[in-house]
Parts: C-alpha cells; sequence; structure tokens
C-alpha cells in the first residue's frame, strides 16, 4: 500500500472511497461531515437515514465504521467513521485504532482501490493533532488491506505538518 498525504478538501478526491468523521447519528454535522454532505448532495444523507432505519437504530457506535453512496462526489463510496471524543483521563486510542481498522475492513469488502482519509477526531473531537496522525499513519500501515493508494487528505498546515512528523 502507497501511503501519501495531500494539503486539501476531502471532497474533492477523485478516490473510490472517502472517509468521514461521523457522529453517531450518520445524520451529518459539521467539519468533514458538513462538507461532504454538502458537495455530495442528498443522496448521502438519504443512504444515511436508511442504514440508522435497517441497522443502526442506536447509532453507529465509535469505532465502527460503514458505506454508503457518494452522491455527486468524485468517489464512488463514503465510509463513514465514528471517531472518539478526546477524553484526557480515558484513554479511547482503541476507538481512534479501530475507526481506521474496520474503514479499511469496509474499503475491502467494497474492493475499493484507493481510499482518502481525514484526521478523525482531531477537529471538533478534539483530540490532540500529532497524537492523532500518529495513530492514524502507525494503524493503517500495520492494517493488512487490498487497498492500494491510501490518502491523508489534510486540511490545514497544522494538520498537514503533524502527520509529515508521524510518517
Ligand atoms: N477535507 C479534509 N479535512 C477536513 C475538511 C475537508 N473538507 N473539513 C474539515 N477537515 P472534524 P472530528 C478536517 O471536526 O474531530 C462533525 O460535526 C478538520 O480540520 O471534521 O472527528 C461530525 O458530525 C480536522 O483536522 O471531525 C461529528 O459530530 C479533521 O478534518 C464531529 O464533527 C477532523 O475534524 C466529528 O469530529
Amino acid at each position: 500500500m502507497k501511503i501519501s498525504l495531500i494539503r486539501g478538501d476531502i471532497t474533492e478526491q477523485d478516490v473510490d472511497a472517502v472517509v468521514n468523521a461521523a457522529n453517531s447519528s450518520l445524520l451529518g454535522g459539521g467539519g468533514v461531515d458538513g462538507a461532504i454532505h454538502r458537495r455530495g448532495g442528498p443522496e448521502i444523507l438519504d443512504d444515511c437515514r436508511k442504514l440508522r432505519a435497517s441497522h443502526y437504530g442506536g447509532g453507529l457506535p465509535a469505532g465502527q465504521a460503514v458505506a454508503t453512496t457518494a452522491g455527486r462526489l468524485p468517489a464512488t463510496w463514503v465510509i463513514h467513521t465514528v471517531g472518539p471524543v478526546y477524553s484526557p483521563s480515558d484513554d479511547r486510542s482503541g476507538q481512534l485504532v479501530s475507526c481506521y481498522r474496520e474503514s479499511l475492513r469496509v474499503a475491502d469488502e467494497l474492493g475499493v482501490e484507493s481510499i482518502a482519509f481525514p484526521a478523525v477526531s482531531a477537529g471538533i473531537y478534539g483530540w490532540p493533532m500529532d497524537d492523532a496522525a500518529r495513530i492514524a499513519v502507525g494503524t493503517v500501515r500495520s492494517t493488512p488491506s487490498k487497498v492500494r493508494d491510501a490518502r491523508f487528505v489534510l486540511f490545514t498546515a497544522d494538520a498537514y505538518e503533524a502527520f509529515e512528523r508521524a510518517v
């Protein structure tokens, strides 16, 4: 698997799947989640509502991942994962590791060859960027997968630099 870093907007990535840093409602929010739903259009939210009704009445738990279509995005799939909210007193890094592993597992099920990840949990959910980057890069590197092209798409200079240090 080739791992690369890109500074930019994940909604513009021409990949098979983009990963969304969602919340457990799967019904949209701010940050990268808001950007994906805005740019991808209502089809993604329709799919999310169906998933809630069929499988996740109580919401998608942190650390899990699930796919929908990608609406008007260049990608074919959106893989929604729910990162943990950062807590200095409770180590939730296992859940953050699981976000990347589960996203790759879902990607393999779909036959995805190229995937773009945001820095899950490192925005509204407050995870310190350097630690989030180390977990992201370390987990994707060490997870066996058929994905050939994995990109981290970083929105800010700070995020990009943290991922460079982690790589
Ligand atoms: N492309 C790539 N990265 C982005 C983009 C974009 N278009 N927009 C923001 N980021 P966040 P979280 C970066 O807050 O911390 C939502 O409301 C951002 O700068 O999107 O997991 C959900 O519904 C940051 O580095 O996700 C949840 O309620 C990174 O993406 C909650 O936020 C992640 O920030 C999830 O919080």
